[in-house]
């Protein structure tokens, strides 16, 4: 199946399973805003568990916060949001449609790789077993020309970008004829920049409101806090500020779901060092959070870093993990190496000393940061997405299974009375009534026992136990798991034991340590 369809069936499934809604969905929806239904939300809970537990409860030296959405405007002055957190957008004249300058030229060097791709995988078949792709990608007069014009329109892209020259955008767009995929024509205006803060107005009287922003990162709740964390937390460097919470943007092309929401959350975390060696704990903390997204158990080849080749006027380093998404690797995480940009600035735009006594160095200096910032929800995209499976079974049939990690999985564990009568609901209720305490349980009564499974599949609870006239008088129930499939009869009394350390944070915590 064309990986385009895989995610449309993913999207659909998100919505029919209880996981993601459209917001406002019975007004028909929201642009890029949405929410997450009663499997949604436990999936979410659990992600974000394991990354706060990953950061807080695993690291001594790193700490926790909940800072407030509206903050001081001058924040995002100091922090350069109100000055250079842009997109270049253009409209076209017929549609009235907007986009990103950047990414109409994105999808055109997508173009090119695309072309590539087919004539290659054209060839692959054309040659069989003999193929020999290096061979062919380097001696091909067709792939050769697309190559270059990919470059060279990759290069002269990046220039334009480096010098921020929105004239040079928009001659791209013109000369690469790229056209409104709506109107169909190159009727462009003018590539504007476009500032992507939501702003508000805080307090009553029009004289007394002051114009205030939904932040668009939680980062710098972190920064205005650090002194207030490190004198009260009597907190030594380097030690770390971690952080869950909501991130507003006013993004231009909102797309592909939940991958780029104007509402989103992030998890970040600010680790504070001595100066001079950031580049020692960039390069730790990369290897920590890849460490963190394995232990997913998704594959490794899911996974690959994009080191950034131009950096952030304050940053020294900086890459992304990328995830294979159905539509490709794309961000999920940035690690960013910040200098002591964001705390300098701070001092600057405050007129207070944010500046660290280091007592085993006996001297006081602004620290330097290194960043980790991942978005919830990209991060839930990417576990759905990889989780997301259609079955061919050996009796013929498909299924449809969500192959969740256990521990990340909304329920896990299904009880199901063979028959609503018989006193076997009461049996289940009452296993139940037990086990809740430890993990996430359902009773399911509903439908054939067959349907009741696939039901479960289709929302990944890994282990489904059936209770039947049997349990009454051996106290024995019928385990299905999720995976496998198998069946095994096992006492009640030992279900906390098969299922509790398999389904808890804690068994993808001990991979980390
Ligand atoms: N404090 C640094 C920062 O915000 P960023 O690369 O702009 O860096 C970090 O964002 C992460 O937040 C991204 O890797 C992505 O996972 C998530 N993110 C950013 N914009 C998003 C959006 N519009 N929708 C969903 N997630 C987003």
């Amino acid at each position: 199946m064309a990986q385009e369809d895989v995610f449309k069936k993913l999207v659909s499934h998100c919505k029919e399973y209880g996981f993601v809604f459209p917001s406002s969905d019975i007004y028909d929806g929201l642009g890029a805003v949405y929410d997450y239904g009663q499997n949604g939300v436990e999936l979410k809970n659990n992600i974000k568990k394991y990354w706060w537990d990953s950061m807080v409860l695993l690291h001594e030296n790193i700490v926790g916060i909940d800072s407030a959405i509206f903050m001081h405007p001058t924040i995002w002055k100091a922090s350069g949001h109100v000055d250079a957190f842009n997109d270049p957008l253009i409209d076209n004249k017929d549609s009235k449609k907007r986009y990103r300058a950047d990414v109409l030229i994105e999808d055109q060097i997508a173009k090119y790789e695309e072309k590539i791709h087919k004539e290659v995988e054209k060839a692959r078949k054309r040659f069989g077993d003999a193929f020999n792709e290096e061979q062919f990608v380097t001696t091909n007069q067709r792939v050769l020309d697309h190559k270059a014009k990919m470059d060279a329109l990759h290069e002269r892209y990046k220039r334009a970008m480096e010098a921020n020259d929105l004239v040079e955008l928009r001659n791209i767009i013109m000369d690469e004829g790229i056209v409104c995929p709506i109107s169909g024509t190159k009727n462009w205006t003018e590539v504007r920049q476009f500032n992507l803060m939501f702003s508000t107005e805080m307090g009553s009287t029009a004289e007394g409101s002051m114009k205030v922003y939904l932040r668009p990162e939680t980062a710098q709740g972190i920064f205005v806090n650090f002194l207030n964390v490190q004198k009260t937390g009597r907190m030594k460097i380097p030690f770390g500020i971690a952080q869950i919470g909501k991130a507003f943007r006013n993004e231009i092309v909102a797309r592909q779901f939940i991958f780029r929401m104007r509402e989103f959350e992030q998890m970040e975390m600010q680790f504070f060092v001595r100066p001079g060696q950031e580049l020692e704990w960039f390069k730790k903390w990369k290897e920590y959070r890849l460490k963190w997204h394995k232990a997913l158990g998704f594959g490794d080849d899911h996974y690959r870093f994009h080191d950034h080749e131009k950096l952030a006027h304050y940053a020294n380093a900086a890459t992304d993990i990328e995830f294979l998404m159905p539509f490709g690797f794309k961000e999920v995480e940035g690690i960013h190496s910040r200098t002591d940009f964001d705390l300098s600035q701070h001092e600057k735009f405050s007129g207070k000393n944010i500046k660290y006594f280091d007592p085993e160095l006996n001297e006081s200096y602004t620290p330097y940061v290194i960043e980790t910032s991942i978005g919830v929800d990209r991060m839930f995209l990417s576990v759905m997405s990889a989780a997301y499976r259609e079955e061919q079974l050996d009796n013929g049939e498909t299924r449809v299974v969500l192959r969740l990690p256990e521990a990340l999985a909304p329920i896990k564990l299904a009880v199901m009375p063979l028959v609503k009568k018989d006193g076997l609901p009461e049996k289940a209720r009452e296993i139940i009534d037990k086990l809740r305490f430890h993990f996430n349980c359902q009773y399911d009564e509903k439908d054939s026992i067959g349907k009741r499974y696939r039901r479960q599949d289709a929302i990944g609870t890994p282990y489904c136990a059936t209770v039947d006239h049997q349990t009454l008088e051996d106290n024995m129930v019928t385990i299905r798991h999720r995976d496998t499939m198998q069946q095994e009869r096992v006492p009640i009394d030992s279900l906390d034991s098969i299922i509790a350390e398999k389904v808890s944070i804690t068994s993808l915590l001990k991979k980390l340590v």
